[in-house]
Order: C-alpha cells, then structure tokens, then sequence
C-alpha cells in the first residue's frame, strides 16, 4: 500500500529540504526522500552543500586559516609560539563534526515541522489519476504517491576524460576533503571557487600547490579590477597560479600523478604531484530519477529543463537547484525552493536572479552582486563607480587585514546601484548589505547616507558608496 502525500520532495539538499519545510508551513502533508548516508550508513540529509561542500570546506577553511595566522600573524600582535604543529586527523574529525550537527540539524527541523523523511533513492515509477507515484530503494522500501513533485537532485563533479576520480590521488570536492595528510604537492585542475578553496586550505597546511586553468583570464566572471587583486593576493601567499593551460593527459600512479599540458605559450609541460583535485565544474544529477517513466523532459545539457518558475513539462512537477539553470548555489536552490511551495499553494513568489550573491571563501575573501564593470561595458551601459581600499578602514588595520577593497558601481542618471564587488576580510558577510540595497532598488546616495557603526568593515562600503560621488571622507 502506498504513502500518499500532498507534496513529495526528491532531494534533501538545501533546495529540497528547505522547499519540505516551506510546504508543510503552508500546510501541505509533505514527505521528503534523501539517499545520503554516513559512514554508519544513517541518513545524512543536507546534500553536497552539508556533506561535501560548503559546510565542511568552510570548516577545513577556518582550521587553516588558524594555523596560518598562529604560523604568520601572530608574531606581529607579540605572540609568541613554538612547536606549532597540525593534527590532520583532529581537523577532519572536527569537521566531520560540523557535517553531523548539520545533518541532525536538519532531521530535527523536519520532525519540528511534520515533514515525513524517507531514507533512500527515489524513483517515478507512473503516473495517472493526478498522482505521481514515486518508489524509494533502500534499508526499507517504500511506495508513496504525490500530487505535487519537486525533484532537488543537486548535481555531480565533472570529471576530466580519462580522469576518473578514485578520491584517493584524484580527488573530486569530495575527496578533496578528506586527504589523510598534508600532501608534498598538490595539483589543482580549474581555478574556480572550489579550486581556490580547497586549495588555500591545503596550501596553508604546507602543500606546494599548483593550480591550472584552461582560460586565459583569472576568475572571468568576477568584476576584473576585483579578480586582479584577488590574484595578487593569492599569488602572493604562495598558491601558484598558470593560466590559458590546456591538459593533455593526467596518469595516476602509485605515488601520485603526472599531468601533462601545454602552458599558455604553447609549451609543453609536466606537473608531478602527490594528489589531484580536479574542479572543473559540475553536471545536474538526474541518476535513477527514471525520469522517462513519467515523461519528466531534460535539456540538451542533462538539466531538468524548466521554466522561470522552476516548472517542468509536467503539471506538478516541479525541478530546483543545481539540477535546473542557473548559478549552482545553495542559497539560489533555498529561493527557489521556498518560492516553489508558496506557488503550489497559490501564492505570487518572486527570485531575483540578479541579486543573487557569490562568495569564494579564499584570504582575503571575493564577493559580490549584480553587474561587473566588464558586462556594463559591453551592455553599453553608462555608469559610474566608486572604490574603497580597506587599507584605508580603521578597523582592518586593527584586524591586520586591509588588503582588498569594496567597489560600487551605480547608473550614471538614475544612480541606482548596478552591482556591488569586493575583495578583503570579512567579505561574505558585508555583501549582504549590498544584496538589501540592490532588493530596494537603492542608490548609491542612499548607502552613503545611512549611519554605519565606527570602527566597522562596513563602513568600507559606506565610503565606496561616496566614491560613486568622488567624496570619500576617509581616502
Ligand atoms: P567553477 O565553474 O567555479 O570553476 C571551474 C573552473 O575550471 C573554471 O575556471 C573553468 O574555466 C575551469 N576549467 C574547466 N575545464 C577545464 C579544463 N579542462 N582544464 C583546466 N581548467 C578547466 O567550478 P567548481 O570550482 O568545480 O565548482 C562547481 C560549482 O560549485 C560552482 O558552480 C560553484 O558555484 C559551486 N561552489 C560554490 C561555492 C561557494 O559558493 N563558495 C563553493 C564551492 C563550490
């Protein structure tokens, strides 16, 4: 006999389990099945982002930025240390840690909101009479039906032709992880956001780390004149940078792996290294969805193809996350997932995909909103902008922490802000209050205008906001 429900969520990532929550709260009788397992093989609900991506990386993240600053910055505050040493195993374990209280986190929220978890695969095996039937495979089968699906299956690394990741010489996000102890060398594939991470992490431990990146240009989506300091910054510390590479063959061996490429001179050359992580991207997960059963329709990309309100093909099926278009986020899969529920009951939703935050979680910190420089120009845009270097703040020079800047771009007639891009400490949290203004269509007058609390990061952006007028106070 099958479970009936009013709302079935594929998926329990920060999409799905979030979308579950959202629906119960409205009153929906709703189920969410997840398959991820711990090491005990129990449910470990929270997807990549909690088991295998942010949570955890940000974890590993912090434990080196420590001992980088117990190993580095100490001395100049006159503390005094000898002896520093790092207990990899103690790190992974507090990090797995993390990942736990997040995954239990979250199966408390779904008892505390009446949402019914199923641990295992689940699959569409028919539909008809207005319901989807869905089974679950696992420690306990089950067959339940639904009138509304929302499929969060999340997505997969890509892997690099004749480069399958075996986790142990080349590593994925997931492997990346979890490498037992610090490596000699280790090799980066891609340098984006989990490249750079991943690769801070491990550098600041000891790892002579070398990544290499197809395109000619470093972090091309980011505003350039932010991406310029981030790679002055970066390279600066240690972590070597080759751009406009293209791999020619990676082997693995028993002691590590050589991959072979042509640097941007059209030259050939040999990487040694002990591990390799490879992040050059991902791809959507529809993995024993049996998508075909039911007539679910993908793009020609493998996404679940849907439209601006996450609607499949289907009536009632609806698809969010890294598994439909858009930037892979977690924070965008939440939107959307909140937004999917309140539209199964009825309701007018919005997500501005425009004010969407990016944050990469390197030393100093990137982040930013809206449009960069380099769109606007091509766009034939008239604008102005502002920066702020947070040499200048009084308290980053407190921190001991004042590379990077804040930088504001607004319309030249209406000065509404157009995009919002930093680079420096604390970068994550102050973009939010770019992510506010921009929400309320703000300018770059009203930033400037409103109180920020002295001394404070924040007041960077305050004054990057005065520069759009060329009337810094502070610079
Ligand atoms: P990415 O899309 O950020 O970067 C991939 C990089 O690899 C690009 O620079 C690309 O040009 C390069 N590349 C592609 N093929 C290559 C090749 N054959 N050889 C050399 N370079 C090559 O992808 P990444 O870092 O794997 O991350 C995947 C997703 O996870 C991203 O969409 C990202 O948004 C998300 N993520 C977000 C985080 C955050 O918000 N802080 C943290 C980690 C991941």
């Amino acid at each position: 006999m099958s479970k009936a429900f009013d709302v079935v969520v594929i998926g329990g990532g920060p999409g799905g389990y979030i979308a579950a929550i959202r629906a119960a709260q409205l009153g929906f009788n709703t189920a969410c099945v997840d398959e991820w397992k711990n090491e005990k093989g129990g449910p470990a609900p929270g997807g990549t982002c909690t088991n295998v991506g942010c949570i955890p990386s940000k974890a590993l993240l912090q434990s080196s930025e420590h001992f980088e600053h117990a190993g580095h910055g100490f001395k100049d505050h006159g503390i005094g240390l000898s002896n520093l040493s790092i207990d990899v195993a103690k790190m992974l374990g507090r990090k797995d840690t993390v990942v736990k209280q997040n995954n239990d986190g979250i199966l408390y929220l779904f008892k505390k909101n009446k949402v019914t978890f199923f641990h295992g695969r689940a699959s569409f095996t028919k539909s008809g009479g207005g319901v989807y039937e869905i089974a679950v495979a696992g420690d306990k089968p089950d067959a339940l039906t639904a009138k509304h699906v929302i499929v969060a299956t999340g997505s997969n690394a890509r892997a690099l032709p004749g480069a399958a990741f075996d986790e142990t010489s080349i590593l994925s996000n997931d492997g990346a992880l979890r490498i037992p102890a610090v490596p000699k060398t280790l090799g980066v594939i891609g340098s984006g956001v989990i490249g750079l991470e991943m690769g801070s992490v491990w550098r600041r431990l000891g790892a002579d780390v070398t990544v290499l990146e197809a395109l000619p240009t470093f972090l091309g989506a980011v505003d350039e004149q932010i991406a310029k300091e981030a790679h002055k910054a970066l390279t600066k510390q240690g972590l070597k940078i080759q751009l406009g590479v293209k791999i020619s063959d990676v082997k693995s061996a028993k002691n590590g792996v050589t991959v072979a490429y042509t640097d941007a001179a059209g030259k050939e050359q040999k990487l040694e290294c002990e591990k390799l992580i490879v992040s050059i991207g991902r791809v959507p997960n529809t993995n024993g969805l049996n998508a075909e059963a039911v007539g679910l329709k993908l793009d020609e990309r493998g996404f679940i193809a849907v439209d601006g309100d996450c609607k499949t093909n289907l009536p009632n099926v609806w698809a969010i996350g890294d598994v439909v278009r858009g930037p892979m986020l977690a924070h965008k899969a939440e939107e959307e997932g909140v937004a999917v529920a309140e539209r199964i009951a009825g309701q007018h939703p919005h997500v501005d995909f425009n004010t969407v935050p990016w944050v990469i979680y390197t030393s100093p910190e990137i982040a930013w909103v809206g449009q960069t420089e380099q769109q606007l120009k091509a766009a034939g845009r008239a604008y102005k902008a502002g920066t702020f270097p947070f040499m200048a703040n009084g308290r980053a020079r407190a921190l001991g922490d004042t590379t990077g800047m804040v930088k504001m771009i607004a319309d030249a007639k209406t000065d509404e802000i157009l995009g919002v891009h930093m680079v420096g400490p604390m970068v994550s949290e102050l973009i939010a209050e770019a992510v506010v203004a921009m929400e309320f269509k703000a300018s770059s007058e009203d930033i400037a205008r409103i109180c920020h609390a002295h001394p404070s990061l924040s007041e960077s952006t305050k004054e990057a906001a005065l520069a759009v007028d060329k009337r810094t106070l502070n610079f």
